[in-house]
């Protein structure tokens, strides 16, 4: 059973895993260097639980006990219980959702365990947004994907945003970072995967055809700003694009993701 824990001062150093959740590169540091994450609502929360990452503490307003009243009889990290003007000082926005946890990373899976029995995978080469890298994991796992590869400069999809946009699919989809930028299509390529880059390079073919007809398919896409570096688009086996009308240049990366999951996925469908 939890301990829950009154806090009425908000320098409390027992609540430094919840401070400035806003302040992205202090986050970045204190999340890497105590290997810890966070988890915002309670149904975010569950699902991380769930997925087997360990608490390493809870933070909420009184009235968001009841909801978590199960999770916390089964846990042994301390609840703090706070005001809501209190947890809104302390993490420097209002917690509309209620309940926070501190949880502890795990060790990321190998690339094959992650690859086990996969046809449909995404590759993300150097996604800044984490609001962008949360999409497109719930899209990933909407539309039947398998897995999620992020190159090793990809932002962090544990991150606040990325977790509570993602709306818990971080955990239900497996992913893990490739070893190393320069090789990474290859290894895929050498494990059957069909590589496609999505990138609105002149030689590029529809996405429909690109992805016709193959049995696993890696969907590679590129940084917000300025798209799939040369090399990976030069490593990949194609090159595809949406077709854009009306003058638009190109889509947001996660709507992108999200046209190229759904017709990547009807390659079954026929
Ligand atoms: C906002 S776009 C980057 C635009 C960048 N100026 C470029 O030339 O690639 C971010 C990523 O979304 C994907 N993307 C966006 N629109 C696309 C389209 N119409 N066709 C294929 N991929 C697209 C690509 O993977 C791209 O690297």
């Amino acid at each position: 059973m939890a301990t829950l824990v009154e806090v009425t001062d908000a320098g409390d150093p027992r609540l430094a895993d919840y401070r400035d959740l806003r302040d992205v590169s202090l986050r970045k540091h204190v999340e890497a260097e105590h290997g810890l994450f966070l988890a915002e609502g309670e149904k975010v929360v569950r699902r991380a639980l769930a997925a087997g990452h360990p608490a390493r503490s809870f933070l909420m307003a009184p009235r968001w006990l009841d909801g978590l009243a199960d999770v916390l009889e089964a846990s042994d990290a301390p609840c703090y219980v706070v005001s809501e003007q209190l947890a809104e000082e302390v993490t420097g926005f209002h917690v509309h959702r209620g309940a926070l946890a501190s949880l502890h990373r795990t060790p990321l899976p190998d690339l094959d365990t992650v690859l086990a029995g996969a046809r449909s995978v995404l590759v993300l080469e150097e996604i800044v947004d984490h609001t962008n890298v949360g999409a497109i994991f719930r899209s990933g796992a909407a539309l039947g994907f398998d897995a999620v590869l992020l190159a090793p400069r990809c932002a962090d999809p544990l991150y606040r945003r990325a977790v509570k946009v993602a709306m818990g699919a971080v955990f239900s989809l497996p992913w893990t970072r490739l070893p190393d930028w320069r090789t990474g299509l290859d290894l895929l390529a050498e494990r059957g995967f069909t590589t496609v880059a999505l990138t609105l390079a002149d030689d590029a073919v529809d996405v429909v055809d690109a992805v016709a007809g193959q049995e696993r398919v890696a969907l590679v896409l590129g940084s917000e700003g300025h798209g799939l570096s040369a090399e990976w688009q030069a490593a990949a086996d194609r090159r595809a694009v949406i077709p854009m009308h009306h003058g638009v240049d190109s889509l947001n990366v996660a709507a992108a993701a999200a046209v190229a999951c759904y017709v990547t996925a009807g390659r079954a469908r026929g």
